[in-house]
């Protein structure tokens, strides 16, 4: 990073009123309201999903500039198979061309692509083009951007411990630090804040697990109308919760 971008960086932390030494390393967001901005616009859902990438490249811009280091982003679950067929090819397409497009820009930006979920049922071009953007590795690591894609969290805890039986491990074997091996997030931190878009307040299957001592922040924007300043905002909220991870509050502590 050049001291023109730390300064850049220092100037957007302090308007934002941020304090640098509390920015979340992990952010995880649930990427939801595609279809009501769509629907708002008497416009085909599909026209939401479309708008919403340009929300993906404003936060991976926000979160480059004020230094998250890994960035989780829900883009399809095990359960949105249950859509119509269009609306399902249409966001598979549009992940191939997003990715297709962007795969030299995030690579000359620093991000890393990774994915979680179950790959292997997805169309094979997706799967290609993910191959590919991987792939293409960048030397110097900004950002790991870590896609959900075809993901449950009960699938991916189911997995887990099938893959704790057919490594037949003891029982003694396994504490919590080796099951989060097991884990497709392997090796990432928990994030520490979970950003949900367009007012609803639930997790839809979204990583369980690794959510367990998160700070929550929900907005009432439609993703598709998510921005940088949004995302600060979040990070706004999550820097003045009180993380007690069990504890008591700090002020009675003597
Ligand atoms: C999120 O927006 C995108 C995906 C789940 C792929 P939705 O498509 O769920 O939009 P709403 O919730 O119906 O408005
Ligand atoms: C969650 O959103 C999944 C993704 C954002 C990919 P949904 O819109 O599918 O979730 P529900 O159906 O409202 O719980
Ligand atoms: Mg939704």
């Amino acid at each position: 990073m050049t001291e023109t971008d730390m300064e850049k960086r220092s100037a957007l932390l302090s308007s934002a009123g941020l304090d640098p030494s509390r920015i979340p390393k992990h952010i995880a967001i649930i990427m939801d309201g595609n279809g009501r901005w769509a629907q708002n616009r008497g416009e085909d859902r599909v026209f939401g999903h479309l708008n919403g990438v340009e929300s993906v490249r404003a936060v991976v811009e926000a979160a480059l500039q004020i230094g998250v280091r890994y960035l989780t982003l829900y883009a399809f679950s095990t359960e949105n198979w249950s859509r119509p067929k269009e609306e399902v090819s249409a966001l598979m397409d549009l992940l191939v061309k997003t990715l297709n497009q962007e795969t030299d820009d995030l690579k000359g930006k620093g991000v890393r692509l990774r994915t979680i979920g179950d790959l292997s049922a997805l169309p094979d071009n997706c799967q290609q083009q993910l191959k590919t953007t991987e792939k293409s590795k960048t030397e110097n690591v900004s950002l790991d951007l870590i896609l959900a894609l075809n993901y449950s969290a009960k699938w991916e805890i189911t997995e887990a411990v099938k893959g704790v039986l057919r490594d037949g491990l003891d029982e003694d074997e396994v504490d919590i630090e080796k099951f989060e091996t097991y884990l497709q997030t392997n090796g990432l931190p928990d994030p520490e804040l979970m950003i949900r878009t367009s007012g609803e307040h639930r997790i839809s299957n979204f990583m369980l697990w690794q959510l367990a001592y998160a700070e929550f922040h929900f907005t009432p924007v439609l993703w598709p109308d998510f921005r940088g300043e949004h995302f600060l905002a979040a990070i706004h909220d999550f820097q003045n919760r009180e993380r007690r991870f069990g504890g008591v509050p700090q002020q009675t502590v003597k």
